[in-house]
């Protein structure tokens, strides 16, 4: 049976700006109400909001909530059902990360650590928690759609916590599928690069490595992106699943440095990468009569060049090439 969804009243964590911005506006298109949560720019919700309710004669809200804190995830569920007068579907977009060195275990604290944990784990928990005596009621039941990442499947992203807990969501999600199914659909999708004011953290010289590295050449484009969302929510017959779209910087999930030896930088000094299919022995071949400046001189140079690489998971390199772990030997002195 086909899940339609006008007149469904759908719940948007970090909805304002960004993906999730776009995610609401596809749900307006297919005529469903929305509540739009944002963390600090209310200007930039409402602005939504009204945009919505003009283009697509629907009803939209926006809720300021903190998705770190848990009692504010309680609270946008019955926020919700109170605006919107009812909760079919939850898009629980937001996340939390600090980009940080690649391969270095000392450079987030134990308080990011909690706090990746919080936003990539245990919001999804307290939604949930609030949300599914009220969808398992509904006579169509509910959906519940988390934003994961491909570093939730790889060794890469942002950060380790991130990717650490990004992973720990997933396998969340299909508990979540196991134990609420029938009544409640649950996936995820799994963005590569998206170029958002978060994905442009990354900075000019990895976004286009990234992009000649990936298959199809490209960033994850905003609008496949959040059309994914919508075809998942009208799946009946998903859930516990994983839908990927990131222009194939991970192909198969399984590896995402070992996709290609194809250096990723063309220069005539540049490293060139290899590892096996699993993504777990990696070897770095010097490409070129010189090595590159950085690799010979003081750790700064060295740590430059090893950022560019590692954001996908060759930690093993930036260890190699950084001696990261002289370093942290002598941070334990
Ligand atoms: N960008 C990428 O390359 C990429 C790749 C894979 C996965 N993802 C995932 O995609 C999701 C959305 O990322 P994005 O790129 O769209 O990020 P973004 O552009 O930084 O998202 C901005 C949105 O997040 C809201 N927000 C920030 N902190 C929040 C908090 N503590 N509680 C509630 N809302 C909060 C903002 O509200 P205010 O404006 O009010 O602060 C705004 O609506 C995240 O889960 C991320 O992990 C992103």
């Amino acid at each position: 049976m086909p899940y339609s969804l006008k007149g469904r009243n759908v719940l948007v964590t970090a909805g304002s700006r960004g993906l999730g911005a776009l995610v609401c506006e596809k749900f307006a298109a297919e005529g469903a109400n929305v509540l739009i949560n944002y963390h600090s720019n209310a200007e930039a919700a409402q602005q939504l909001a009204d945009k919505l309710e003009k283009e697509y004669s629907v009803n939209c809200h926006i809720a300021q909530a903190d998705t770190l804190v848990a009692a504010e995830n309680d609270q946008l569920v019955h926020t919700t059902v109170e605006k919107l007068g009812g909760l079919d579907i939850i898009i629980a977009n937001a996340g939390w990360t600090r980009f940080t060195r690649p391969g270095d275990i000392y450079d987030m604290s134990h308080d990011e650590w909690n706090k990746c944990w919080a936003a990539n784990v245990m919001s999804h928990l307290q939604l949930m928690q609030t949300a599914q005596p009220i969808m398992s009621k509904n006579p169509d039941g509910g959906v519940y759609i988390a934003t994961s990442s491909i570093a939730g499947i790889t060794t890469g992203g942002s950060s380790m916590a991130y990717s650490v807990t990004k992973a720990a969501g997933l396998h969340l999600m299909k508990h979540f599928a196991f134990t609420f199914g029938p009544e409640i659909r649950v996936n995820a999708v799994l963005p590569g690069l998206l170029l958002t004011e978060w994905g442009m953290k990354f900075g000019d010289n990895i976004i286009n490595a990234l992009k000649e590295r990936s298959t199809l050449r490209h960033e994850t484009y905003l609008d496949d992106c959040a059309d994914a969302y919508i075809s998942l929510a009208k799946n009946t017959s998903a859930t516990g699943q994983q839908l990927t779209v990131d222009a194939v910087f991970c192909p198969g999930g399984i590896s995402s440095v070992g996709r290609s030896s194809r250096p990723l930088y063309k220069d005539s000094n540049a490293l060139s990468l290899k590892a096996n299919s699993c993504g777990k022995s990696v070897s770095v071949k010097l490409v070129g009569s010189k090595r590159p400046t950085g690799l010979k001189t003081g750790e700064q140079g060295i740590e430059n060049d090893s950022q560019k690489l590692d954001i996908f998971g060759n930690i093993r390199i930036s260890r190699t090439l950084n001696n990261i772990g002289e370093k942290n030997n002598e941070r334990r002195k």
